[in-house]
């Protein structure tokens, strides 16, 4: 009964948020949530914790140690199934409810996270199904976890089974203030027959007719014309991967619908249950597999797991804070935490990197906060002995010895303690926006376009620029809001369907400045190629035709701009033809050579600048951001030296700005007028100097 049950529900909420014409709907702004007010008047400053994996004698000292570090929050139980349901049906909290007693007498609440990341070894030998399946039709072995099916009905029972048991135990416990949904949702894809049998529903509910899909999709190429839902296949391992790229993006677009969908199930139950607590999920920041824009809709917040140092390059600092930026806008800029923040080196088994000073995991945790986050929560608190993540560290180590990181996380509490008043209410307010089209990004992972394309390798570069002239930079997707903006950089602007369009036309009309990118305007909603001039729907905004390219054939491409300056270009070459537009920028090799490269357009109040191509050097993209700028009338900020971040904040008229320095050594930046220091309360030199790793929070008087 309750599978039929299942199925029935997961058909018709399918129905209710896959179509496409209702994804805008589901993307409508909430009401903004207060962090800090959810966490009593306090900044949001914790550990992800695990008690189950020690001693109970050891949680007493734990949890006194987490208090005199300022930690008054923790993640608790997101990987613990077997340990809350050991038995199909029989529930034990009785642990996590000690826990909770521990922490909550040392003043810390917690989120609870729904543990069906990780379901339980019996599960999966029951019900073989509850397993995904890989697109080789080979099914996931246990052992790891994430690997599950989304439309299994054995694992959605034990889904609603496990989160209406939790809901009910702790939906009046005065200590746990909320939820998290599982943990990272998106992979893997599963490719097995109810996953297929879903899909086509998807496509059914999407087109209507088969006739309508055959037309959308352009089936009749190699004869892949359907005459019954049931032979629409799914995008799995084919002769040289060949599919249509069409179905392949609507298969995307299923499975994060269908993502979306299992976030919901999981939602709609802990509101029903137990409507006073919040509910939120942990993101991964740039990740692409899902839509966060739509999957965040039904969370009171949103909150993100945040590794700067993923690989070696500690330099990143313009990524980490993109991502940041990103999964703000993802829940229409509302204020955002980090659930895990990292507190020490990662690696499974082997170390990636090498250790972080002390310093930079309190510059981390501060840049999280310069962009918007109300809450910082460390992954983990300590290091495990057991299981694959044995060298990933957590604040401290196997020992427990209070070692420098929970020194410095010890410190940044206390002073994140001291800002709270200052932070609660503030928002990261900007006049330049990035556009990310889910749609684009999956069809550019369809096909790549040429081997060096990166379409996040292009956020970034436009995205520095901003930023390093001092200007917040927020990220819109396309059913946000574009009218408060000065400047909308869309890349690669790939799929754009007529709605889009008109938006961004409507926004350059009424005096926005949008910059385009090459391999703009290409394909339709469906994933097909224009039969327009490029780049097709957004031509006469740009005014330029592209009748010519060149993908990366002239590895020495350069380009040289109205004034002589000489900047080297890669990637892809568009040959734009001015129509109405003026040029800015000329390529100087090849039989193109004299041809534009970039251009600027006015149409209405505004103007569009396409970029054919793509710069190796930040320089250009530095002297656009420059001009446009200019054009908009909106003043730089202080010069930054590289490895040195601005980010500001503001309340009410005043400005919270936040100097962060990711260099070993001193540096300075002169500021307009003299600041206060939010920390010690007295008024800062106008040359401001910043120690190694150090933080400078400062607030116009
Ligand atoms: C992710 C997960 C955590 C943990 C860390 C480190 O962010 O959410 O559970 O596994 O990675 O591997």
């Amino acid at each position: 009964m309750r599978n039929r049950v299942g199925i029935l529900l997961l058909f018709v909420s399918a129905f209710t948020f896959s179509a496409p014409w209702l994804r805008a709907q589901a993307a409508k702004p909430r009401a903004a949530f207060d962090l800090i007010q959810w966490n009593g008047g306090k900044f949001i400053y914790g550990v992800d914790y695990y008690p189950e994996h020690w001693n109970e004698t050891q949680w007493e000292k734990d949890a006194q140690m987490m208090q005199a570090a300022g930690i008054n929050f923790v993640r608790l139980a997101e990987f613990a199934w077997v340990k809350m349901e050991p038995v199909e049906g029989q529930f034990d909290f009785g642990w996590l409810d000690r826990a909770l007693k521990v922490l909550n007498a040392h003043g810390i609440k917690a989120v609870l996270g729904t543990p069906t990341a990780s379901p339980p070894a019996w599960l999966y030998a029951k019900y073989p199904d509850v397993a995904a399946m890989d697109e080789n039709g080979v099914r996931y072995r246990y052992g790891s976890r994430r690997n599950y099916c989304l439309h299994s009905a054995n694992f959605l029972a034990a889904t609603r089974r496990i989160v209406t048991a939790m809901a009910e135990h702790y939906k009046n416990h005065p200590g746990v203030l909320g939820w998290q949904i599982d943990n990272e949702l998106g992979d893997p894809i599963c490719y097995d027959a109810s996953c297929r049998a879903a899909f086509q529903r998807w496509c059914r509910a999407t087109y209507k007719t088969l006739a309508a899909l055959n037309k959308a999709w352009g089936t009749i190429f190699w004869g892949h014309t359907y005459l019954v839902w049931s032979e629409i296949p799914l995008p799995w391992n084919t002769l040289g991967k060949a599919y249509n790229p069409s179905l392949a993006l609507d298969h995307r677009r299923f499975h994060s619908a269908a993502t979306h969908d299992y976030l919901k199930l999981q939602v709609d139950i802990l509101r029903q249950i137990s409507p006073a607590k919040a509910i939120t999920h942990n993101d991964m920041g740039m990740y692409d597999g899902v839509d966060y824009s739509v999957l965040n809709q039904p969370l009171d917040f949103v909150a993100w797991d945040n590794y700067p140092m993923f690989g070696e390059d500690y330099a990143n600092y313009f990524g980490v804070s993109l991502a940041h930026d990103l999964i703000r806008g993802s829940k229409n800029q509302q204020n955002f935490m980090v659930m895990e923040q990292q507190g020490g080196l990662p690696g499974w088994n082997v170390f990636w990197g090498r250790q972080a000073a002390p310093g930079l995991y309190r510059a981390w945790s501060y840049q999280g906060v310069a962009h918007g986050a109300d809450g910082i929560c460390y992954f983990r608190w300590r290091t495990s002995r057991n299981g694959t993540e044995q060298y990933w560290q957590g604040v401290l180590d196997q020992d427990s010895y209070p070692n420098a990181r929970y020194q410095i996380v010890a410190q940044t509490g206390k002073e994140l303690g001291k800002l709270t008043e200052l932070l609660q209410g503030s928002k990261v307010v900007s006049s330049v926006a990035l556009l990310v089209s889910p749609d684009s990004r999956w069809a550019f992972r369809i096909q790549p376009l040429v081997n060096n394309f990166d379409y996040n390798r292009q956020l970034g570069l436009y995205y520095a620029a901003f930023r390093r002239l001092g200007f917040n930079v927020d990220v819109l997707f396309p059913q946000s809001d574009f009218t408060s903006y000065k400047i909308i950089v869309a890349p690669s602007l790939f799929v754009v369907d007529k709605p889009l369009a008109e938006k961004l036309a409507a926004f350059v009309k009424n005096g926005g400045t949008l910059v385009l990118s090459y391999r703009s305007g290409v394909k339709d909603e469906h994933n097909v190629v224009t039969d327009q001039p490029l780049p097709g729907p957004l031509a006469e905004l740009a005014g330029v035709a592209i009748h010519d390219f060149d993908p990366q054939t002239n590895q020495e491409q350069e380009v040289v701009d109205v004034e002589g300056e000489r900047y080297p270009a890669r990637v892809w070459f568009d040959v734009l033809d001015p129509t109405t537009a003026e040029v800015l920028a000329t390529y100087s090799k090849g039989y193109y050579a004299g041809k534009a490269a970039a251009t600027l357009n006015r149409f209405g109040q505004g103007s569009v600048v396409y970029m054919g191509t793509e710069f190796s050097s930040p320089a250009a993209y530095s002297k656009l951001a420059n001009f446009l700028a200019g054009q908009n009338g909106m003043a730089v900020g202080p010069s930054l030296p590289e490895g040195v971040e601005m980010a500001v904040r503001e309340k009410a008229g005043k400005k919270i700005l936040f100097l962060l320095n990711y260099t070993e050594k001193t540096q300075a930046v002169a500021l307009d007028q003299a600041y206060q220091n939010a920390l010690t309360g007295e008024s800062e030199a106008r040359d401001v100097q910043i120690p190694a790793f150090d933080v400078k929070v400062l607030t116009t008087p």
